[in-house]
C-alpha cells in the first residue's frame, strides 16, 4: 500500500525491544516518527540508531516520539544495541520494532524489492497527533539520513499547525518564516503582531511567531 501525505498512519501492534506497542495508543496525542532501517549489525544502520538516540531530548522537547524498525527479532536487536551503545557513544532509549515477518514493513511500504530484496529500506514516517502522516522519505541503503533535517521539518510542521506559518528554503530555526497564504494581507498586522514584510502580494514574511 502506498502511504500518502494525509493519510492515517497504518494502526498496529507489534513486538520490539521495549515490549508489545500498539502503535496509535503508543503515540497517544503527540507527534511520532517512524523509521525503517535494513538490518541489524549493518554499519550505517548502527551510526543512524546512536545518532538518534543521542538526539532523543530534542525529539522530546517537540513532544516527538521514536519508533525504529528492521526484520530482524528482538533477541537480535537487543544484542546489536549493546554494540550501538558502545560504538555510538549512546544508550538507545527509544523502541525498536522486530518485524521478521514484514508484517509493518508491508503494511507502510517499506520494502522496495529493485532496490533491497526482503530488506526494508530507509524509509522516515512522521506522524502529527491526529494520526495523519506528515512526511515520508526514502532513503537508499547506503545513506545515512540527516536528523537533523527531521527536526527541522518538525519544527516547521509545527510551526505551520500552531502560526498558520509556512517556512521558505533551507530555513533554519530563528529565521523568518512565510505567512501562508490562506491570511489575507489585511488580517496580518492583528495575527502576527511582530510585523511583516510584504516582499509580494504572495510573498509575506513574519518573524519566526513562537520565538
Ligand atoms: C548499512 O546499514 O550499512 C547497510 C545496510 C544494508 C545495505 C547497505 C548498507
Amino acid at each position: 500500500m502506498t502511504i500518502r501525505l494525509g493519510d492515517t498512519a497504518p494502526d498496529f501492534t507489534a513486538e520490539t525491544t521495549e515490549g508489545t506497542i500498539n502503535f496509535h495508543e503508543w503515540l497517544g496525542d503527540g507527534w511520532g516518527v517512524l523509521f525503517s532501517h535494513p538490518k541489524d549489525y549493518t554499519p550505517v544502520c548502527t551510526t543512524e540508531l546512536g545518532r538518534v538516540a543521542n538526539l532523543r531530548a530534542e525529539f522530546e522537547k517537540r513532544n516527538c516520539k521514536i519508533l525504529a524498525l528492521s526484520v530482524d527479532s528482538v533477541a537480535d536487536h537487543k544484542g546489536w544495541i549493546n554494540d550501538i551503545n558502545e560504538t555510538q557513544h549512546c544508550t538507545v532509549n527509544y523502541p525498536i520494532v522486530a518485524d521478521p515477518d514484514k508484517k509493518v514493513a508491508t503494511l507502510y511500504d517499506m520494502i522496495h524489492p529493485n532496490a533491497l530484496d526482503n530488506l526494508t529500506v530507509r524509509s522516515v514516517f512522521i506522524i502529527g497527533p491526529d494520526k495523519k502522516v506528515k512526511l515520508t522519505l526514502t532513503y537508499p541503503a547506503s545513506t545515512g539520513r540527516n536528523f537533523n533535517e527531521l527536526l527541522r521539518v518538525i519544527d516547521s510542521l509545527q510551526l505551520t499547525a500552531n502560526y498558520q506559518v509556512a517556512t521558505p528554503a533551507d530555513w533554519k530555526h530563528g529565521e523568518d518564516c512565510v505567512v501562508v497564504p490562506a491570511i489575507q494581507t489585511a488580517d496580518i498586522p492583528a495575527k502576527f503582531p511582530k510585523g511583516f514584510t510584504e516582499v509580494k502580494p504572495y510573498l509575506r514574511m513574519t518573524p519566526q511567531p513562537d520565538l
